[in-house]
């Protein structure tokens, strides 16, 4: 595990804290991240593009009430999609952009949203096909050297794309998704590599996205249930927090990036860590997801 950055064993996305989810207003905004933090939760997962665009500076809003808050936070965001949205007139169509001047640009419009000046962690969104690495490498480089950005990582970055880069940058994370309906990770070599590497694997929809709990009527989402549900009786949780701990229970030291803005399935989620599935009980789930027994 790479010890560079300490991040909190669960960390709270950002996604649906505002304009596409909760709207929270300034204060409900502050109040969410005051209790994380109450409750040691102090790691916080962004993107630029948020909220078309605005989650970031609305975060910032709330932390311009309490400055004293950030230095126990961890801040991430991401860069590199530009979206089309009335915030970037400039964006004809959706794509990618790994240029120098655009990672550079990008990250120091997010210290001014964020209302800090440096970030813990910068995440590159996806892999762009056109990406140059050296170019990559030097965007990273002077905004280190700035200051401005304390870590590299990538996100929804294969296994060969995050060597490459690690091949011209020391970055310490990738960012995929992980969860018991999203088995690849598992298999591709992308878990492997975090440990080979040293990176600090973070799951995104660590909960297929709510999925698992929202159509029932799934044969999948039926059997996983069934089987959440049964240890959860078992360990005094809920099912939720059994599949978070499947994750937890993988050597590379998963960090799932949760997607509810609900202070108490936050609280619950943190309260995970201390399910330690029996390795039978990881297969059990397993099974329920792939459909089958291991070969
Ligand atoms: N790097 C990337 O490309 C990428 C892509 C997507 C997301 N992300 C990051 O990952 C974070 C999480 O993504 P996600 O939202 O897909 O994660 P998720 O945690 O898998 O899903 C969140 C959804 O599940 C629901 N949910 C959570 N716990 C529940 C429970 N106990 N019972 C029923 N429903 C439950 C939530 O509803 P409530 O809100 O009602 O609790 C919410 O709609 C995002 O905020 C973002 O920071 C990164």
């Amino acid at each position: 595990m790479n010890k560079d950055l300490q991040l909190s064993s669960v960390i709270a996305g950002t996604l649906k804290w505002g304009v596409r989810g909760a709207k929270f207003s300034k204060e409900e905004y502050l109040r969410l991240i005051e209790n994380c933090v109450e409750i040691e939760l102090t790691s916080f997962d962004h993107a630029d593009i948020y909220g078309n665009y605005t989650t970031e500076e609305e975060f910032g809003n709330a932390l311009r009430m309490k400055p004293q808050l950030r230095q126990q936070l961890q801040l991430i965001t991401k860069c590199g999609i530009r979206i089309v949205s009335s915030n970037r007139p400039e964006n004809k169509i959706k794509s990618y952009d790994t240029s120098k001047e655009h990672i550079i640009a990008s990250a120091e419009r997010s210290l001014k949203n964020l209302n800090t000046d440096y970030l813990d962690l910068l995440l590159l969104h996806r892999p762009d096909p056109i990406m140059d690495p050296d170019e990559i490498a030097a965007a990273f480089a002077r905004l280190k050297k700035e200051g401005k950005v304390l870590h590299f990582g990538v996100s929804n970055f294969s296994p060969s794309q995050t060597e490459m880069i690690l091949s011209r940058f020391p970055i310490i994370s990738n960012q995929v998704e992980i969860s018991i309906l999203h088995l690849q990770p598992f298999l591709d070599g992308t878990l492997d590599q975090c440990i080979t590497r040293k990176l600090i694997p973070m799951a995104w929809s660590p909960l297929g996205g709510g999925n698992i709990f929202a159509s029932l009527d799934d044969e999948r989402n039926i059997r996983i249930t069934a089987v959440a549900q049964f240890l959860a009786e078992k360990y005094n949780a809920g099912p939720d927090q059994v599949l978070l701990s499947w994750l937890l229970k993988h050597p590379s030291g998963i960090y799932p990036v949760l997607g509810t803005s609900k202070f108490e399935r936050i609280e619950a989620a943190l309260d995970a860590t201390r399910i330690i599935l029996e390795r039978e009980e990881w297969f059990l789930l397993w099974r329920a997801s792939t459909g089958y027994e291991v070969p």
